[in-house]
């Protein structure tokens, strides 16, 4: 197979869509954007942003053609293509102004998991200090704490929280009524990672604040995903996966602190400049050469979102996940857990299957070309590539395996 048969041609891509198209037909609009600014063939259902997006013509181009300009020297001097050295004032200013945050506070990092591991490295605990969390976080929030646990003596404690829950408070309470006088850091993701679930950020943030504990928030699933600002969740630290839902490409994170925390935070990965506090969250972009193309498409990612229009995104994202969660929730041979309310979920829905019945709609999912993460827990990612037929694919492959296995 030829490279350009396996990987179509990089085009320039079209104009979005227009408003008149969105008005009158929205599902032609939204056809007519996957068609024209994803890579995705007809043949695939792509279900799986929660582990990793794809992203849109846009964003490749921005990426390929930074590339392509730095082999070429076509860039000003000052450009110079990298970034671990620089601040990247500019990027960050449009990231922070998305994001919901100020530049200053915020660095770019490869992904959640290293400014994860960043903070919970670079966060000064004693000995039998104790870390408060839940029992749903993903393993790269976990990781940093427990390795804390083993080299500093610090304690890593998870609150099973209730799920399906009944209500955003019910979350809060579960994790809030477990503080104890050892509790130093409250960690927990804005949206969990295997259910989808939002968590009330803000609720838990100022109930820890209002006790002195450091809130430091997982927000991998949350931007792109939910409309919601940093600077309005209240917590401390903040990392994100912008690679997830934003568009960008894969090897983009985030990390924001406020700026009195992110004064106090240790880096890891260090060279010069590791102690310039006057570059504020800068001095955690200090690690070293790195691909700068990337930004670019996270840029690009960003500009894309906001050409669709970002609220009409959320919208269209969580409508077509409350249609999964109502199809779900009729089916027998589902256990559904995500719940009713719209203020719990984004546009994720998450599903447990017995395993012989998972077993054979992972073989049915692969034999149609439908994306989903594997598992006994299955969770299904709409984003603004994905078509009702996708939806009604995944339930008909549903349907047909738990047929099979008598469910
Ligand atoms: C809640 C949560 N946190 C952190 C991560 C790690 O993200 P990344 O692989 O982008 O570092 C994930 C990945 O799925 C996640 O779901």
């Amino acid at each position: 197979m030829r490279r350009r048969d396996f990987f179509p041609a990089l085009a320039v891509p079209a104009a979005l869509p227009t408003d008149a198209i969105f008005q009158k037909d929205p599902e032609r609009y939204w056809l007519q954007l996957r068609k024209e600014q994803f890579y995705l063939p007809e043949t695939r259902a792509f279900m799986n942003n929660g582990s990793l997006g794809v992203v849109p013509r846009p964003v490749m181009q921005a990426v390929q053609g930074y590339m392509e300009n730095a082999a070429a020297l076509t860039i000003p001097e000052y450009e110079y293509p990298r970034w671990g050295y620089e601040t990247l004032d500019a990027h960050r200013a449009e990231a922070a102004e998305y994001l919901g945050c100020r530049k200053e506070d915020l660095a770019f990092t490869h992904n959640a998991t290293e400014a994860l591991s960043t903070i919970a490295a670079g966060i000064d605990l004693k000995p039998g200090d104790e870390v408060l969390s839940t029992n749903q976080e993903h393993t790269s929030g976990r990781a940093g704490w427990l390795l804390k646990q083993a080299r500093y003596g610090t304690t890593f404690r998870e609150v099973a929280m209730p799920l399906p829950p009944p209500s955003p408070d019910a979350l809060a309470e579960a994790l809030l009524k477990e503080i104890g006088p050892k509790t130093k850091v409250l960690f927990f993701s804005g949206i969990l990672s295997s259910s989808g679930i939002v968590m009330p950020i803000r609720k838990i943030c100022d109930a820890a604040r209002a006790r002195g504990i450091v809130t430091v928030v997982d927000g991998a699933h949350v931007n792109g995903q939910i409309p919601i600002r940093i600077d309005e969740m209240g917590c401390d630290y903040y990392a994100g996966s912008p690679h997830k839902w934003m568009f960008a490409p894969a090897g983009c994170g985030i990390l924001w602190g406020r700026p009195e925390m992110l004064e106090r935070l240790w880096p890891s990965i260090v060279t010069g400049g590791w102690d310039s506090k006057d570059d504020h969250a800068a001095r955690f972009m200090k690690v070293g050469t790195n691909n700068r193309a990337i930004f670019e498409g996270m840029i690009a990612g960003i500009r894309f979102g906001k050409a669709i229009g970002w609220p009409r995104v959320y919208e269209r994202i969580h409508a077509l996940a409350r249609d999964m969660r109502t199809r779900a929730a009729a089916l027998p041979y589902v256990k559904l857990l995500t719940p009713d309310q719209d203020a719990l979920y984004g546009s994720l829905v998450a599903i447990e299957l017995e395993k012989k019945l998972a077993d054979a709609f992972m073989a049915e999912c692969e034999r149609r070309k439908i994306w989903i993460v594997r598992g006994l827990r299955i969770r299904i990612a709409a984003h603004v590539h994905t078509r009702p037929r996708d939806t009604e694919a995944f339930f008909d492959a549903l349907a047909v395996s738990a047929k099979k296995v008598g469910a």
